[in-house]
């Protein structure tokens, strides 16, 4: 078997990856590990920058998302017993979208699946060959029965643990990294949001996010510790713990029910350089990871894929390879100023114990320093809703 680009990962950077490219008439093979419902049913982030549905619309993957996504002005932030407003929109002009990257999956899926596009699923153990050569090959297994696909160049879109990233020898790739002490609980019910807009809290007890997925679905977050058990969070005390991070007004807004999903993920920012080894190019949480405060997650995969098919359509259109040697140092461009907006939006919002007392005074000023300066809030706000590609 051939194709042009075999991409490995289907999940939402190989799925769009595979979309463009599909579009412009490149022949593209994605091999996942996993089931579709398996991929399906990982509960991720939920906020879209205005460059990420545009991207997303002129790939052919907007219909759905148009019309159910929900439209956000600006956002919340609670702290010192208030709960301060951040307006996006009469800051700098822009929106973001709320709207379950859980169904950004979806409808990629199902535009692969129409377009006829082909998908191994379940492809299990996943070669990488020859990627520092003219002729990379990429093998797997399915059934018991051993696969070759050759291939002009291969896509690393299988996430953080993926093979792609481990395919390049050490001497050639550098990596960054920071783990957080601590861990985000999140709680998905079908209860009414606590307000039409996402609420981020800063208190003693530790960082607590009240988001959504639509008008009577709620997903929440808080802080808790890398070791604690999902078992050991039942409803109620989830639900407690909620409320006493939150100003007590708001804290009485809650409304609550039984959980439909609880899970527990630790936090980390992560970059790996260059995103590029000979005929392999990483992207998404391949190539590097953001703790989920700032949403970026999601929006950094589909910027790469974005410049990443942009390259592939020009290496084939004008059998130039300027955009493919460009790749990386473009895209980490843009991957290090989301880091560093997400490494600052984390320390800002979460309890650091080992930070002390001065640790807390620098909070506490970074805070009110936010809500008095128009400046410093318009610089979150240009962060939050995406900076310009
Ligand atoms: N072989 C084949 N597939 C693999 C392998 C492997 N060895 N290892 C991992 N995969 C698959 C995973 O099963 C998963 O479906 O690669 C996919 C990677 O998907 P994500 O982890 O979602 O990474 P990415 O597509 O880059 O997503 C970027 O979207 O879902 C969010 O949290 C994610 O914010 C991040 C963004
Ligand atoms: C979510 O809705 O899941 C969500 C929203 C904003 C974040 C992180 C997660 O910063």
């Amino acid at each position: 078997m051939r194709c042009q680009v075999a991409i490995v990962g289907a999940g939402p950077s190989g799925l769009l990856l595979g979309q463009m490219l599909g579009r412009a008439g490149i022949d593209a093979v994605i091999l996942e590990r996993k089931t579709p419902d398996y991929v399906l049913g990982r509960v991720r982030a939920g906020v879209l920058e205005q460059g990420t549905v545009e991207t997303l619309a002129a790939a052919g993957v907007g219909e759905r998302l148009m019309r159910e996504r929900l439209i956000h002005d600006g956002t919340r932030i609670a702290f010192a017993g208030r709960v301060h407003r951040i307006d996006f929109n009469e800051l700098i002009g822009k929106t973001v979208t709320v709207y379950g990257q859980t169904e950004v999956t979806r409808d990629l899926m199902a535009a692969r699946a129409a377009a006829g596009y082909p998908t191994v699923y379940e492809a299990e153990d996943v070669g990488l060959h020859g990627i520092d050569g003219a002729k990379p090959h990429v093998t797997w297994r399915k059934e018991g029965i051993e696969h070759r696909l050759d291939c002009d160049y291969i896509a690393g879109c299988d996430g953080f643990h993926g093979v792609a990233r481990a395919a390049i020898p050490a001497a050639a790739i550098r990596t960054f990294e920071r783990v957080y002490p601590f861990a985000w609980l999140g709680v998905l019910a079908d209860v009414k949001p606590i307000d039409e807009e996402l609420v981020y809290a800063h208190s003693p007890r530790g960082f607590a996010l009240c988001s959504m997925r639509g008008p009577a679905r709620s997903r929440y977050y808080i802080q808790c510790a890398t070791a604690d058990l999902e078992a050991q969070w039942t409803d109620d005390r989830f639900w407690d713990e909620l409320r006493r991070r939150l100003p007590e007004e708001w804290a009485a807004k809650v409304a609550t029910g039984p959980s439909i999903e609880k899970s527990i993920a630790p936090l980390r920012s992560f970059v790996a350089e260059p995103m590029r080894f000979g005929r392999l190019f990483l992207a998404g949480d391949a190539a590097h990871i953001v703790p989920p405060t700032g949403a970026k997650g999601l929006n950094l995969a589909v910027g790469d894929v974005r410049y990443l098919a942009e390259a592939l359509i020009e290496r084939y259109a004008e059998n130039s390879d300027a955009g493919i040697d460009g790749y990386s140092a473009r895209a980490l461009r843009r991957v290090w100023k989301a880091e560093r907006f997400s490494w600052w939006m984390t320390t800002l919002l979460h309890d650091f114990p080992e930070g002390g007392e001065f640790g807390r005074r620098i909070q506490t000023a970074d805070l009110d320093y936010l809500f008095e300066s128009r400046a410093a809030m318009t610089a979150l706000a240009e962060n939050y809703v995406g900076l310009p590609y």
